[in-house]
């Protein structure tokens, strides 16, 4: 066959494998076969010097004609695929706007972190401050200090963790090195007193720990708020004031408040204060066992003995304390029948509030 005869051939050949090729990936193969450097046309160029001088012009220029329209075709082919490719790649990242979105749950804030911040907002709004101690504590700020020596019985009120319990070793002090998780948030109190000059007014929300089963009125966690005011002049009808001021912002400015006798060894005297029910009213029902009344805290006049170890004096100061509990708060106010429900985590409960 002449060098002109297989040149066309060629030419026809690569024209529809170009045409054919389905991917920018087959067409380079085309490419690489025909103008590659051991490409079928390349080849020819190469041959040129064997051939005869006078067949050389019109072979090279046919060879050169047939290289431009296979690269004139390669181009087009190459930008109609390309076209198709991305048109493809864009379908296959569609983003169906019709369909329904998947909306984010919202959290809320749990109900025992609620009921702290409105009980502290409520003695905000007194002018008193928010102090925080430490969850593990030394005997002497959970007990010692608060006027509950070693031995007394006041401690066996109180089931206690404890994390460092020296009571078997001799060489230690009796006592006064143990480590446990308070039981108690009044140990905040001395922190607050040895650091704080009087007058003081501070709440001082957080977790305490006993060793108690859970049970629908007992949570071996829960958190307390403790209030501690010291200052000059500070009597009996202060805490009686402020404590039915606290019960009627948190309950509603119908409920009353009593205050029953109680011992606790900080505090001298002590009480603990009941609010009406608020289901019955002062009827007697189930929620209030009959009473009329609910416990809420505990509370009472500051000890002389409790100032003093903490560094105030008690002929020049004076001052009360008083201790809630968040959960039995929360449960009174949503009469929610068992602490337990509080801690479960059921979205169905925690939602409601
Ligand atoms: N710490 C007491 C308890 O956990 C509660 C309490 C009672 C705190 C009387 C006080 C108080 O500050 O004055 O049972």
């Amino acid at each position: 066959m002449a060098i002109t005869d297989e040149l066309e051939s060629l030419r026809i050949q690569t024209l529809e494998a170009i045409s054919a090729a389905a991917s920018s990936g087959d067409l380079d193969q085309v490419r690489v076969a025909v103008l590659g450097k051991s490409g079928t046309l390349t080849a020819y160029l190469r041959g040129m010097g064997q051939l005869p001088k006078e067949e050389r012009a019109s072979v090279g220029k046919t060879v050169n004609d047939v290289r431009k329209i296979v690269e004139e075709a390669l181009s087009s082919r190459k930008a109609e695929l390309d076209a198709a490719e991305l048109a493809a790649a864009i379908d296959a990242a569609a983003v169906d706007v019709t369909l329904p979105g998947r909306s984010q749950q919202m959290g809320t804030r749990h109900l025992i972190n609620r009921i702290t911040d409105e009980v502290c907002e409520i003695f905000l709004g007194l002018g008193y401050s928010v102090a925080y101690g430490p969850e593990v504590e030394t005997d002497y700020y959970n007990f010692t200090a608060l006027n509950a020596p070693q031995d007394h019985p006041s401690r066996s009120m109180q089931d206690t963790f404890y994390v460092l319990d020296r009571s078997g070793d001799a060489s230690a002090v009796k006592g006064e090195s143990d480590v446990l998780l308070r039981t108690q948030t009044s140990g905040v109190q001395v922190h607050v007193m040895e650091q704080q000059k009087p007058p003081i007014y501070i709440v001082a929300p957080g977790k305490v720990y006993r060793r108690d089963v859970a049970d629908p009125s007992h949570l071996p966690q829960f958190t307390q708020i403790e209030g501690l005011v010291v200052d000059r002049g500070i009597t009996f009808g202060d805490l009686k004031g402020t404590l039915d001021y606290f019960c009627k912002q948190m309950f509603g400015e119908e409920r009353k408040t009593r205050f029953r006798a109680h011992y606790f060894p900080f505090t001298e005297p002590s009480a603990e204060v009941d609010v009406s029910c608020g289901i019955c009213h002062g009827e007697g029902c189930r929620m209030c066992k009959g009473t009329g009344w609910l416990e809420i805290l505990g509370c009472g006049m500051v000890d002389p003995n409790v100032l003093e170890m903490s560094g105030i004096d008690p002929e020049e100061y004076s001052g009360f304390a008083f201790g809630v509990g968040v959960e039995r708060v929360a449960c009174l106010k949503y009469n929610v029948p068992d602490l337990r429900m509080l801690l479960e985590g059921d979205m169905r409960f925690l939602r409601q509030f």
